[in-house]
């Protein structure tokens, strides 16, 4: 499967690779999404074809569904596995108490949801998204579309109170019109350059109405996979 890859492919595929490690006959399993996502849901498919592993995945995108049920894998929805045993998922940025930032492929709510009902949350990343403090890949937040323009204003002005850099947002877009989400939100993408306290920047962008859910993933993420282009993979 893996072929002739890129060197940050082949980084992404190893640590997959090892991920897939985790997950055994009978387990309901959190497919996250992303590029390197997408290699363990490959891999999972893998070895449900070819070893007969048993599982149900829960994915966080219409993306990831789509794919799970190509390479074969069981799809079932979040309330039918109403727990997961683990999940597995890419990241944006990470930092050394494993607090991540998500949201990069704009499926930080579904991602949100299914990580924080699962036993364990494992992260398979490169070492491009360790970083010391959270902050220089711009924060996704989600919000509803009516009024977003004034949510934008409401999170900037609360930006000013908060331990961060910078404060200005940019609505996502998808060529000329604004990104939805699989539940039919806009991604802002606020330009914070450094987080200082991320526990508390989530807690107060989620008071803020019209915001859904923000991309700081903090005490949720168990284990980070990082893979190297030589093939090396560290826990
Ligand atoms: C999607 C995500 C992804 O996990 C994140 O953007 C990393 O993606 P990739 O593995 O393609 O670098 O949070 O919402």
């Amino acid at each position: 499967m893996s072929g002739e890859l890129s060197p940050i492919d082949k980084a992404k595929f190893v640590a997959a690779k090892r991920a897939v490690d985790f997950v055994e006959d009978g387990m309901r399993v959190g497919l996250g999404t992303g590029s390197t996502a997408a290699w363990m849901v490959r891999c999972l498919g893998e070895m449900v074809r070819e070893d007969g592993l048993k599982i149900k995945g829960v994915p966080t995108s219409t993306r990831t569904a789509d794919l799970a049920r190509e390479v074969g894998i069981e799809v079932i929805s979040l309330d039918e596995a109403k727990w997961l045993d683990v999940t597995i998922d890419g990241a944006d940025e990470f930092d050394g108490d494993l607090n991540l930032i998500k949201g990069g492929g704009g499926a930080l709510l579904q991602e949100k949801i299914v990580a924080t009902a699962s036993d364990q949350m494992i992260v398979i990343t490169d070492a491009s998204k360790e970083v010391e403090h959270l902050g220089a890949f711009p924060l996704p937040i989600e919000v509803i579309p009516f009024g977003w323009q004034t949510t934008k204003s409401l999170v900037e002005e609360m930006l000013i109170s908060m331990d961060v850099m910078g404060r200005d947002s940019t609505l996502r877009m998808n060529g000329d019109h604004p990104y939805v989400t699989d539940e039919g939100n806009h991604i802002l993408d606020l330009h914070l350059g450094r987080i200082g306290n991320a526990r508390q920047l989530s807690l107060v962008l989620n008071q803020v109405p019209g915001v859904v859910e923000n991309g700081l993933f903090v005490d949720i993420c168990d284990v980070v996979i990082l893979g190297f282009a030589d093939g090396k993979v560290e826990t």
